[in-house]
C-alpha cells in the first residue's frame, strides 16, 4: 500500500462536513461579565453566583465563576477543596499567573471556576501602590475568548463573586464588569447601604469603566410568612423600579443545605422552590441580555 493512503483527497462527504462546521462556527466575542456585589454581608451574593451560574449552564450557556472573596465560599460551595486551588485568583491578581491557569472544571457541565484562597485578603497591601491596581481583573479577563471562533473553552458569561466590602477587590470586579448584579436580602435594613453601593458604581463609571451599568437587583431570602418581606419588596421596587428582577428568591432550607455538600442547589435538589427560582432568574437574565443587545444594535 502506498504511504500516501492517509492523504486521500477529501471526499464529497468530508468536504460537506467541513462546510457545515464552518457555517456553524460563530465568530468569537468576549463573554458578558457580571459582578455580583453588595458590601453588606450575608445577603446571598455567593449563593446567587453558584446557583445562577449553574442555572445558566443548565440552559446551555458556558459559565465561569470567578471567586474574588478571600472567604472562598463559592469555591467550597462548588466542591473545590483546597488541594485543587494550587493556582488561585490571588496568583492572577498579583500577576503571577494568567486567569486560564486558575480555571478548574466543576461537577456541573459547562460551569468552571477560578477559586480563591485566604491569600487574597492581603492583596491590597501588596498591590495597593501599583498604578494598574484597579485594572488587574480587567486585564486578566481580557484574553478570554480571544480565539477566532467560539470553542469549548470559551465562556458566554463570567460571574464575579465579590467580598462584602467596597474594597479594591470589588472595585476590580466593577472595573472588569459589563454590569453589576445586586442581591438584596428581604430584611428590614435591605435598602441601607444601597445608596453607598450605587455611589461607588457611579464613581467607578466616571473614573474606571464608563460603560458600567446596573444589570439588576435580585431580592433574596423572601419569606412569604413574614409581612416585613412583602414591605421590603414594595420599598425596593419603588426605589429601584424596573431594575428589580421579577424573580424573587425564596428563603428555602435546601438552598442553605446544598453548600455543605459542595453542590449547587440545582444539583442537590432540582425540584425545590430555590432551584426553580434560580432557573427563572437565569431565564430573566438571558432575556434582559437580549434586550440590551437589541437596544445597542438600534
Ligand atoms: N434563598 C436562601 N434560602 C435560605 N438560605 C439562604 C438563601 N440564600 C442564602 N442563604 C444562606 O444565607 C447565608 C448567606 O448567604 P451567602 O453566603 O450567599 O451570602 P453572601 O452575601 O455571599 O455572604 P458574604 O457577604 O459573607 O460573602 C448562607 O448561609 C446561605 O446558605
Ligand atoms: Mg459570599
Amino acid at each position: 500500500m502506498s504511504e500516501t493512503s492517509d492523504l486521500q483527497p477529501e471526499t464529497d462527504e468530508t468536504s460537506s462536513q467541513v462546510v457545515e462546521l464552518a457555517a456553524r462556527a460563530e465568530p468569537a466575542k468576549p463573554p458578558r461579565v457580571l459582578a455580583i456585589a453588595n458590601q453588606k454581608g450575608g445577603v446571598g451574593k455567593t449563593t446567587t453566583a453558584i446557583n445562577l451560574g449553574t442555572a445558566l449552564a443548565a440552559i446551555g450557556e458556558r459559565v465561569l465563576i470567578i471567586d474574588l472573596d478571600p472567604q472562598g465560599n463559592a469555591s467550597t460551595g462548588l466542591g473545590i477543596d483546597r488541594r485543587n486551588r494550587r493556582c488561585s485568583t490571588y496568583d492572577v491578581m498579583v500577576g503571577d499567573a494568567p486567569l486560564r491557569d486558575a480555571i478548574v472544571a466543576t461537577a456541573v457541565p459547562r460551569l468552571s471556576l477560578a477559586p480563591s484562597t485566604m491569600d487574597l485578603s492581603g492583596l491590597e497591601l501588596e498591590i495597593g501602590q501599583a498604578k494598574d491596581r484597579a485594572y488587574r481583573l480587567r486585564s486578566a479577563t481580557a484574553p478570554l475568548n480571544a480565539g477566532k471562533f467560539v470553542g469549548v473553552n470559551d465562556f458566554s458569561y463570567v460571574l464575579v463573586d465579590c467580598p462584602p466590602s467596597l474594597n479594591l477587590l470589588t472595585v476590580n470586579a466593577m472595573a472588569a464588569a459589563n454590569a453589576i448584579l445586586v442581591p438584596l436580602q428581604c430584611e428590614f435594613f435591605a435598602l441601607e447601604g444601597l445608596s453607598q453601593l450605587l455611589k461607588t458604581v457611579e464613581q467607578v463609571k466616571t473614573t474606571l469603566n464608563p460603560d458600567l451599568t446596573i444589570h439588576g437587583v435580585v431580592l433574596t431570602m423572601f419569606d412569604a410568612r413574614n409581612n416585613l418581606s412583602n414591605q421590603v419588596v414594595a420599598d425596593v421596587r419603588e426605589f429601584m423600579g424596573r431594575k428589580v428582577y421579577d424573580t424573587i428568591i425564596p428563603r428555602n432550607v435546601r438552598v442553605s443545605e446544598a453548600p455543605s455538600y459542595g453542590k449547587p442547589v440545582l444539583v442537590y435538589d432540582l425540584k425545590c422552590v430555590g432551584s426553580e427560582a434560580y432557573l427563572r432568574l437565569a431565564t430573566e437574565i438571558i432575556q434582559r441580555e437580549k434586550e440590551i443587545r437589541e437596544n445597542s444594535a438600534a
